[in-house]
């Protein structure tokens, strides 16, 4: 699951660039994860101020203790091999970049526009098939619409 602009990209050296500014995104992403679990890399844990709804994972082969409602992952490939659970693999870039093979569906945000990201989601057309898209919709300026993608057979 992520929200990506044209370019693909995720964040800039600040973090998100249109954060705050999406509410109906927010809410299409807690209807969309519904408490589940997410696995979120450690750059994005540390954006974080307190976990979301559901069971919050976070991948990190360095970290030795988490903030509580955080709970670590030493390898995150191994772990999305092995769960039998729903997991939402939640970003970022770099978790995005080495767990990308083992996602079998997308859910994306498509944001218009360049938002000048320095963080981009991995290249993702030739991989996957559209299978659904939301009409388009403005916010503060913005316009997005939700998307799924499924991997090619
Ligand atoms: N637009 C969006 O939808 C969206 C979504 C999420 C996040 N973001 C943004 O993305 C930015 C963070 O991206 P990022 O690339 O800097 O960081 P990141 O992907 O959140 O975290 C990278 C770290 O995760 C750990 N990691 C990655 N793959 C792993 C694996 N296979 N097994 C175990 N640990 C693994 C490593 O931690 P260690 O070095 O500790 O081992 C790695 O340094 C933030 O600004 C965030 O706000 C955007």
């Amino acid at each position: 699951m992520a929200a990506i602009d044209e370019k693909r990209g995720l964040a800039d050296n600040r973090g998100i660039p249109w954060y705050g500014k999406l509410p109906t995104d927010i809410k299409h992403y807690h209807a969309e994860v519904d408490g589940g679990v997410i696995l979120m890399g450690y750059g994005t844990y540390v954006e974080l101020s307190k976990p979301l709804p559901g069971r919050n994972l976070v991948a990190s082969g360095k970290a030795e203790q988490l903030r509580p409602g955080f709970e670590l992952v030493a390898d995150a490939r191994e772990f999305l091999k092995n769960t039998q659970d729903n997991v939402w693999v939640f970003g970022g870039a770099g978790l995005f970049a080495s767990t990308f093979d083992l996602v079998t569906d997308l859910r994306l945000t498509q944001l218009e526009g360049d938002f000048h990201c320095t963080k981009f989601f991995p290249e993702f057309h030739r991989m996957f098939i559209l299978t659904s898209q939301s009409e388009s919709i403005t916010e503060n300026g913005i316009t997005f619409r939700f998307e799924t993608w499924q991997r090619r057979p």
